[in-house]
């Protein structure tokens, strides 16, 4: 199993402080906001780290993260010139996958669980993780039936369709780099994550599971201060 970590963008809602860095590169407690999603990958026993990155802080993410070694991992670097959606990571990907299945997290997602036994468990097809919120439009929505399994996915839903949200941790086998290929850029201009979600759903082959502990998406000032308090009280323990 490869990793990708995404860290592009311009983080416009959190300028200014975007201004003079990238949003990933935050503090968040007592570090930058990417060492927690590359924890959640090392934790779970992924060695072999692709960080995708913006252009304009390229060289910061070097200095903070290197080639790995001290952190047990072996990490490569890629730029996304623009930031032109999430299933773009697995075009820009495409030579690091390579015939290996391929764990995506977004590098301002953190998560308190340990996704090792699914991740060690994957085969194939798709896995994703949802959780329920109170602000379900702000992100990738899924719909459950009675059996808790997925129906409907759907980005940033204009009616309310449910309140799981799609967390930012996505496993793919290696079919996702073609199906990112034959993704069209959305009303926002974005190769957009939900469509590969759904490209598993259509041909059965999606797993939705739900992230027991807490799950913070850090891009706004709010959940900034969230993922801050939740990492400082986890210290104290
Ligand atoms: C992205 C995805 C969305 C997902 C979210 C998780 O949203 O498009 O499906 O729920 O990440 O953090 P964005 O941050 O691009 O608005």
């Amino acid at each position: 199993m490869k990793g990708i970590i995404l860290s592009g963008g311009t983080g416009t809602r959190l300028q200014p402080l975007t201004k003079v860095t990238s949003k990933q590169l935050l503090p968040v407690h007592d570090r930058p906001m990417i060492m927690y999603p590359l924890q959640t990958l090392l934790l779970a026993g992924i060695k072999d780290i692709l960080v995708i990155v913006a252009p304009d802080h390229a060289g910061d993410y070097m200095k903070l993260l290197g080639s790995g070694r001290e952190l047990g991992c072996r990490i490569t670097y890629e730029i996304q010139d623009k930031p032109e959606g999430l299933a773009q990571a697995f075009i820009i990907g495409e030579d690091f996958i390579d015939n290996d299945s391929v764990c995506m997290i977004l590098g301002d997602n953190i998560f308190e669980d340990d996704f090792s036994d699914t991740i060690k468990q994957f085969k194939s097809g798709g896995h994703v993780f949802a959780k329920k919120v109170p602000d379900p439009e702000r992100f990738g929505v899924v719909k459950f039936n009675d059996q808790m399994e997925a129906v409907q996915i759907e980005e940033k839903p204009k009616s309310f369709l449910s309140d799981y949200a799609i967390t930012g941790l996505y496993i793919y086998d290696r079919r996702v780099v073609e199906a990112a290929k034959q993704v069209k850029p959305s009303n926002r201009g974005e190769l957009e994550i939900t469509e590969l979600h759904n490209w598993y759903l259509k041909r059965g082959e999606l797993q939705v599971s739900i992230v027991k502990g807490e799950w913070i998406d850090a891009g706004t000032f709010e959940s900034l201060f969230r993922a801050a308090e939740l990492m400082r009280k986890k210290h104290l323990k």
